[in-house]
């Protein structure tokens, strides 16, 4: 049983409902008649059994709708009349989501202006948002949101046609949302209430309210199970002798969240809450700017001003704290554009710019999809294997005769899980990479063929990548390919087809070169002082019948040095041509806040565990690493029997890296191509 179940009757809904005009299905406004909530079929029930499962070969035993089931019709009544579902009644996607101001998170997403700005301003074009409340409050709930959004949609009111507000609680909505918003409960980010819990002598009931933790990606520090003394220490401003042990109680204002939580740091406190000043929302403490550089190690969270609790300090009374997380429903569910439902992942602190991620990602699955049902040769490689250990997943498959009319090779990628929720996909975000043996005696043998990196818990990830220049690998009819991760991860499930197809490019006769030979030049390595010593120059020669020359890369950087090398620093690779092309790769939106969130639209999941949306050197969580290819041509002596050279060197900030503390690394394959 949930814990927000309702205590009050819930009339008043009732009387705004009957009131209401109602309008047609999918929103075509006219038809306008006074209907009571049974006749318009609001009440007729969920049906579990509804949901087919995709998995046609057994009874569905489900206790509830899984992600991947397909969603069936449902209508709520809106602030506007109705809202109505029918699978492929949608453009695109729908998000759901349902509000309790029982939590300080969707409190302060509700509140903070750059949230709701992100909301109207950045919701994709292709995507509708249905909001719900979970409590009796669903009336003065429904309008309240409404009204946030509408302030802040001023410049882009076209957006508030997608968004839709329903007055009718969750619990009495009498379709199957409920079903799932419960089965599906958590207590991460985005569903759990985080609850502060007060006693004192004087009180025969602990006063409980709700908290928000500050960041976790600033402040990592949690609070743990034990009972706390709570220490009244003013604003928090300057130090404070008496906060030792204790959780330091702590106003809203005077300076800054970060100076407030590292004056209690120094004081020895074990935690802090800082309240707000009355009329006040919970809202994100965060550091900024230069702040960010100084870890702090004890936990903090805001609260609203707490009377009793204020009262008891003021007189001496001894107030203890502890905390608690209550599980609750999830906050947010959706229905993707095949119209299957689908989780929305991880709201790492409240912003609806996650709602815009997952929505994003669903317009690059849809257009993914259509990528797919281009005409192609597929070779089915892995289908749903596991991928574990020192061999991961290895298949040894035939390939087709006749591949001299396709110039394309496309790895179409997915990696799962082991269960159908997120919560069962692996932690961390780490390097896959898959490797060909066609001929064991060839130079190509195990070679690397694609890379990619896991999305941190989450089931979704599935990319195309363009890998032709690298079809002369594949020199045999018979190739085993054999994809892994660090032999310590959790299982994933993976699935790979290689798509071999023809470039819809007409005419120009360059682009209808085909690849020949690969030869391979530098791998990366340590990232240390001598890392640029390890490598001398390639002469190489240029087989006749050439017609162009390209240099392929695959290039990551991970680990952290002092400065944070390779994974989060900018570090920039250069392939020196003859002494005079310098051919240079730079990662620049390494370490930036947004640099891999801005690659959702490229197929980057969304919305994982973990800091997912930093920029990384060379790579984002969830995605694969995209090969870069540069064409040297021009670069060459193509005829003549000089030979050309190159010499590749890897630099951090302009310079040889020269880290104090554990260096980080390179991993890199690096080719050059041949066409003829
Ligand atoms: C639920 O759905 C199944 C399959 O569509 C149907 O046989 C059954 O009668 C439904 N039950 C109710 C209570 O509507
Ligand atoms: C599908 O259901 C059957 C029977 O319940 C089960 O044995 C099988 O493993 C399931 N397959 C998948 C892919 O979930
Ligand atoms: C949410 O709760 C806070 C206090 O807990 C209150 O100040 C605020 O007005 C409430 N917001 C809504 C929309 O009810
Ligand atoms: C209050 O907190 C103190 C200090 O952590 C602890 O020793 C004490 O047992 C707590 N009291 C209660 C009633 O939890
Ligand atoms: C905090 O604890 C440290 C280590 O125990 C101690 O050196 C320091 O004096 C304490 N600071 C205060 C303000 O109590
Ligand atoms: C090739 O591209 C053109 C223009 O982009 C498109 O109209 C055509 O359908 C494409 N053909 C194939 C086979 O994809
Ligand atoms: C070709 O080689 C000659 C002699 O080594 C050199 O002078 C010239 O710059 C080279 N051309 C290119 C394009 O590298
Ligand atoms: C190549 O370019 C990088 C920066 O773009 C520069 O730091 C480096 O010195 C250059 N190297 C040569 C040999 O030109």
């Amino acid at each position: 049983m949930g814990p927000l179940l309702p205590l009050k009757s819930a009339l008043l809904w009732f009387l705004v409902i009957v009131t209401a005009h109602v309008t047609e299905a999918t929103g075509t406004a006219g038809r306008r008649t006074n209907l009571t909530p049974y006749e318009t079929g609001w009440g007729s029930y969920a049906n579990v059994t509804q949901f087919r499962s995709r998995n046609t070969s057994g009874p569905e035993l489900a206790a509830g709708p899984e992600p991947g089931d397909l969603a069936v019709s449902f209508k709520v009544p809106t602030l506007d009349g109705e809202f109505s579902y029918r699978p492929g009644s949608l453009r695109g996607p729908l998000v759901v989501h349902a509000f309790t101001n029982k939590s300080g998170f969707l409190e302060c997403l509700w509140s903070s202006e750059s949230s709701l700005t992100s909301l109207v301003e950045d919701l994709p074009d292709s995507t509708q948002v249905l909001f719900l409340s979970l409590d009796d409050s669903a009336v003065s709930d429904a309008l309240w949101m409404r009204e946030q959004l509408q302030r802040a949609a001023i410049h882009r009111k076209e957006v508030l046609s997608r968004l839709h507000f329903s007055p009718v609680p969750v619990f009495a909505l009498g379709n199957w949302i409920p079903n799932v918003l419960y089965y599906w409960g958590c207590t991460g980010h985005n569903c759990g209430l985080s609850q502060a819990v007060f006693t004192s002598k004087g009180w025969n009931m602990p006063i409980v309210v709700k908290r928000l933790d500050a960041r976790y990606d600033w402040l990592m520090a949690r609070w743990g199970p034990a009972s706390y003394s709570l220490i009244d220490a003013g604003d928090g401003c300057g130090p404070s002798a008496s906060v030792m042990s204790a959780v330091a109680w702590v106003s809203e204002g005077g300076c800054s969240f970060f100076t407030k939580v590292q004056n209690m740091a120094k004081s020895n406190a074990s935690g802090v809450l800082v309240y707000s000043l009355p009329g006040n929302p919970i809202q994100d403490m965060n550091c900024v700017g230069d702040e960010c550089y100084s870890p702090l190690s004890i936990p903090a969270a805001m609260v609203h001003q707490e009377p009793s609790v204020a009262e008891a300090l003021r007189f001496g009374q001894l107030v203890n704290v502890s905390f608690q997380t209550t599980p609750s429903p999830n906050f947010f569910i959706s229905i993707d554009q095949q119209g299957a439902l689908a989780e929305m992942g991880w709201f790492l602190y409240p912003s609806f710019s996650f709602i815009n991620w997952q929505a994003q990602w669903f317009d690059f699955s849809a257009d993914l999809h259509s990528k797919l049902s281009r005409p192609a040769k597929v070779v089915s490689v892995f289908d749903k294997v596991i991928m574990q250990g020192e061999n991961g997943a290895v298949a040894t498959v035939d390939l087709p005769l006749d591949l001299t009319d396709s110039d394309t090779l496309e790895l179409d990628a997915s990696l799962s899980c082991p269960g159908r929720r997120d919560s069962s996909c692996a932690q961390w975000d780490h390097t896959v990479q898959l490797f060909v043996c066609c001929e064991h005696l060839s130079p190509y043998c195990n070679m690397e063929l694609g890379r990619w990196i896991t999305a941190f818990r989450r089931g979704i990830g599935r990319w195309l990548t363009d890998v032709s220049p690298l079809m002369p690998l594949l020199d045999s009819s018979k190739c085993t390919f054999s994809m892994k991760t660090v032999p310590w991860a959790m299982p994933w499930i993976v699935s790979l087809n290689l798509r071999f197809s023809v470039s819809n490019r007409t005419g120009n006769l360059v682009e209808k070169l085909r690849p020949f030979r690969v030869t391979s030049l530098y791998s990366g390595g340590t990232f240390d002082k001598n890392y640029n010593k390890r490598y001398q120059p390639i002469k190489f020669p240029i087989p006749s019948s050439t017609k162009k020359v390209e240099l392929f890369a695959v290039i990551t950087g991970h680990g952290s040095d002092e400065n944070g090398c390779g994974e989060f620093c900018i570090t920039s690779h250069h392939f020196l041509i003859n002494a005079v092309y310098n051919n240079s790769r730079i990662f620049d939106s390494a370490g930036t806040a947004l640099g891999c969130a801005m690659r959702v639209k490229e197929g980057a999941v969304p919305n994982e565990h973990g800091t997912w949306l930093y920029g990384r050197g060379g790579w984002c969580d969830g995605l694969q690493v995209n090969p870069w290819r540069i064409d040297i041509t021009k670069q060459l002596n193509i005829s003549g029997f000089e030979s050309n050279t190159i010499i590749y060197f890897g630099l951090f900030d302009g310079r040889d890296p020269n880290p104090t503390q554990q260096p980080g690394y390179i991993i890199m394959s690096s080719f050059l191509i041949f066409y003829k």
